[in-house]
């Protein structure tokens, strides 16, 4: 994947675009962060929201991302000049990738954890999560590996290793999340777990409840900060864009809900408290595989495969910044990822810090508490995670509906897509009112407009 501005490459194949975008949008916000935000908004009435969201907003708004991308063949911030030159619309492009940063500083802190984990386990020493995520150097040591990591294959090219490694390890995630669903529900008490998940009290519905969903949905597809744009800027004409999203949009559900039916049995026979935050499903997991015959051994397997899965989604969100300086700066593709990386890291360091480890960080409450936790990383996750995504989608599917064009679009998406013609009216009215005008509700919501 090379983005030299002459010779920006593309995918190899289409099964290629496909590992890609699904290994973008498949990583911790399905297995961290999915279950934390159920637990956190209450269960069962959130998860349908999610679903809601997933299949009204996300993959509808995801063909607009990818039909921008491929039709400017740029980063969001070219793609969006290349429509509209020199309008304040490039404010909209820059704001997705500042959020990639605000993003992957923080995820790279829990990628670490992760990756910290595989050790944990195949030692058999999982000692204390808490006492884990307060050590600083430990937490900024794994930190920083996986940055570099992160940035080592951004800087190869991620054709070769990445690509052939998800075909094979993706469904091996897969295949264990099933085995752990099996495992989890047979513990006693597992039962009353499975109800907070599924069945749903919908007066637990707030503002700040169905942004949580939106913003999660758009974390988890990689939505509204213009990783598709830029992912779509590499793939080739006869590509089915929309079929691509739908089964990209497939995948990613599948592998959160499977999370959430290990941890929400699992944690209620444990007895855990479901709200518990960021920290959830490390408190959860490594105790569920301590009471498995030859749990060390799975565990140590399921973290390996995990940290695949966010490296994955780390490495995508480096493309972003990386392809955004490479393309507008014309700076040196291989300089850039390193200093992108090293410049993320500096950022995340924060939030490494926010979980015992600095008591200011720790206890940075500026925001209202019904908005996010009080340490720095939920702040990160919020703003970033979920408010910044939804502001982002709101603000490039109005200009993709009206400013470049519903119908432009719509030819875009049509070229390699003989099914979309017929739907082709919907999708021009849900990108232009359904879509914005969702999204803007469920902001302004947030700042208690209909309080
Ligand atoms: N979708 C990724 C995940 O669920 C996170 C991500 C968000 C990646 C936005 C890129 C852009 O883990």
């Amino acid at each position: 994947m090379v983005t030299a501005p002459s010779d920006r490459g593309q995918w190899t194949s289409r099964t290629g675009f496909i590992l890609a975008a699904a290994g973008s949008a498949i990583g911790l916000g399905n297995i961290w962060r999915f279950p934390y935000v159920v637990g956190q908004n209450g269960g069962a009435a959130f998860v349908l929201l999610y679903f809601g969201f997933v299949i009204l907003i996300g993959v509808p708004y995801m063909f607009a991302e990818l039909a921008l991308g491929r039709a400017a063949q740029k980063n969001p911030v070219g793609a969006v000049q290349a429509v509209r030159p020199n309008s304040p619309w490039r404010l909209v492009g820059l704001l997705g990738v500042i959020t990639g940063v605000g993003i992957l500083s923080f995820y790279g802190v829990i990628a670490g954890w992760t990756f910290g984990y595989i050790f944990k386990m195949a030692a058999g020493r999982v000692g204390d999560f808490g006492a884990f995520i307060a050590s600083p150097w430990p937490v900024l040591g794994l930190f920083a590996l996986f940055m570099f990591l992160t940035a080592s294959i951004v800087h190869g090219g991620i054709q070769g290793g990445i690509e052939r490694w998800s075909k094979i390890l993706m469904p091996i995630l897969f295949l264990l999340l099933v085995a752990l669903v099996v495992y989890a529900n047979s513990l006693s008490g597992a039962s009353k777990g499975l109800s907070f998940y599924l069945h749903p009290d919908f007066s637990k519905i707030t503002g700040r409840v169905a942004l949580a969903a939106l913003g999660q949905a758009f974390f988890s597809l990689s939505l509204g900060m213009g990783l598709m744009i830029t992912y779509g800027s590499y793939v080739g004409k006869t590509e089915d864009l929309v079929a691509s999203g739908i089964s990209v949009g497939f995948f990613d559900t599948m592998i959160a809900f499977l999370a959430g039916l290990i941890i929400f049995p699992a944690l209620f026979a444990m007895g855990q408290d479901p709200a518990a935050g960021p920290a959830l499903v490390f408190a959860v997991l490594p105790e569920l595989f301590t009471r498995m015959p030859g749990g060390l051994l799975v565990g140590t397997l399921f973290f390996i495969l995990l940290s695949v899965a966010a490296l994955t989604s780390t490495i995508s969100l480096l493309e972003v910044e990386t392809a955004y300086v490479v393309d507008e700066h014309g700076v040196d593709r291989k300089k850039v990822v390193w200093g992108a990386a090293l410049f993320t890291f500096v950022v995340g360091i924060p939030s490494a810090l926010s979980q015992g480890a600095s008591d200011f960080f720790s206890d940075f409450g500026w925001l209202p508490a019904r908005l996010s936790d009080p340490d720095f990383l939920s702040h990160m996750s919020f703003i970033w995670g979920d408010f910044s995504l939804a502001f982002g989608a709101l603000m490039l599917s109005i200009f993709v509906g009206w400013v470049w064009g519903a119908n432009k679009a719509a030819d875009e998406i049509e070229q390699g897509s003989s099914f979309f013609a017929q739907t082709r009216g919907i999708w021009v009215f849900m990108i232009r009112f359904f879509i914005p005008v969702v999204i803007f509700v469920i902001l302004l919501n947030l700042f208690g407009v209909f309080d």
